[in-house]
């Protein structure tokens, strides 16, 4: 059976990248490699809007947050985490693991964060001095705005803002230096396009202030000696060669494409997307639904475990389904990366398909009719 990938990470790696990744390995500490990881800073330099020296490490985008964590906080620091899913609890677990105390800003999954919470946790909560925030939470689906937030930690000198952008960035605008966001996680299974393995980390002045006075324990994820090393077109330790010469491919192919073309094309999938949902009659989990991911509530009777195995045993579809108390409840069609307009066709019809099999009456196609009138007005010359 053909197979299809229609998750928010890993996501689909276009030919280009793979063939890419397919030449003989270089050695890392040649110039062919010093060359390359260059190109590839500089693109991310492009793509997370910073004149920042983006880092790249070797691990899943959750080694990014970890390092967000264990190189900007000192022993006895708070921090705030605002939880609406599962990143948003992550950053509580790894604050945690590092014994710092986490101040929670809770959202009800499927919400977006009010940005006076967190002022008023700050003002209640002056041991603070890091604010961890998810852009795009892939759990729910949901776009937290973190402009506002940006602008109200911007204002104190003493706390930095930490964001995971593992599906924000090169999904949507999240431009690190305009907004002052001072630490940016990305990972490369999402908008990047490549197989997982490697996460990136940016950091403002301000972050490598906050730098100097940490003293969490850290080896591998030292960030100061890993900026030492990469201002060379090096890294501290044996990087993943072969995904660093993939980044270079999907940046160059991203580049092509320009940001706005990026943004743009996110952007019209995601609405096909929701507006499939609404032509089956299904409604979306999130009041502030993410460009990166839709979250389509299941229709009352129907088990979303089920048409996530359905669509997958049967039609060779693979989408996620909800965690946690949203288990059976969603299911969550990607549209980050290497996605066109018949990715969201495959998906919505399948998902019609498997609903009927499950015994829902819909109208076969009225998903389908729906995603297409939106491909047709969001279309450019
Ligand atoms: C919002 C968000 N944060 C973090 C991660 C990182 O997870 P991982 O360590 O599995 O790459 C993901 C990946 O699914 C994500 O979507």
């Amino acid at each position: 059976m053909k197979e299809y990938l229609l998750t928010a990470g890993p996501t689909p790696v276009p030919e280009r990248v793979l063939l890419a990744m397919a030449r003989p390995m270089l050695y890392h500490r040649a110039p062919a490699f010093t060359e390359c990881l260059k190109e590839a800073q500089d693109g991310l330099k492009w793509l997370i809007q910073t004149k920042q020296l983006p880092l790249v490490l070797a691990g899943s985008g959750t080694v990014g947050m970890d390092a967000a964590v264990c190189n900007f906080l000192h022993t006895g620091d708070k921090a705030i985490v605002i939880r609406g899913g599962k990143f948003g609890e992550r950053w509580g677990k790894i604050c945690q693991a590092y014994g710092i105390e986490c101040v929670f800003i809770d959202v009800e999954w499927g919400k977006s964060v009010e940005p006076k919470a967190v002022a008023e946790a700050l003002e209640k909560n002056p041991g603070v001095r890091a604010v961890y925030a998810t852009a795009s939470e892939t759990s729910t689906a949901t776009k937290h705005d973190l402009e506002p937030i940006a602008k109200i930690v911007k204002a104190k000198d003493d706390v930095i803002l930490c964001v995971d952008a593992i599906t924000a960035v090169g999904v949507y605008d999240v431009p690190m230096d305009k907004w002052g966001l001072d630490v940016v996680c990305v990972g490369s299974q999402k908008a990047l396009m490549l197989p997982p393995g490697l996460a990136i980390v940016a950091v403002s002045d301000k972050a490598w202030k906050a730098n100097e006075r940490s003293n969490l324990p850290r080896f591998y994820l030292d960030l100061v000696r890993e900026r030492k090393s990469q201002e060379k077109g090096e890294t501290a330790f044996t990087p993943a060669v072969s995904l660093v010469v993939g980044l270079r491919e999907s940046l160059r192919m991203l580049k092509e494409e320009t940001l706005e073309g990026v943004f743009h094309r996110h952007e019209r999938l995601a609405k096909a997307t929701r507006a499939a949902t609404g032509g089956l009659g299904l409604e979306l989990l999130s009041s502030s639904p993410v460009n990166s991911v839709t979250g389509i509530r299941v229709p009352n009777g129907i088990d979303g475990s089920a048409v996530v195995k359905q669509m997958r045993t049967r039609y060779g579809i693979t989408i996620a389904g909800g965690q946690d108390h949203l288990k059976g409840k969603i299911v969550r069609i990607a549209h980050i990366g290497y996605f066109s307009e018949f990715d969201i066709i495959t998906a919505i019809s399948g998902l019609e398909m498997t609903l009927s099999d499950l015994g829902y009456g819909i109208r076969p196609g009225s998903g389908v009719a729906a995603a297409q009138a939106t491909f047709a007005e969001t279309r450019r010359a």
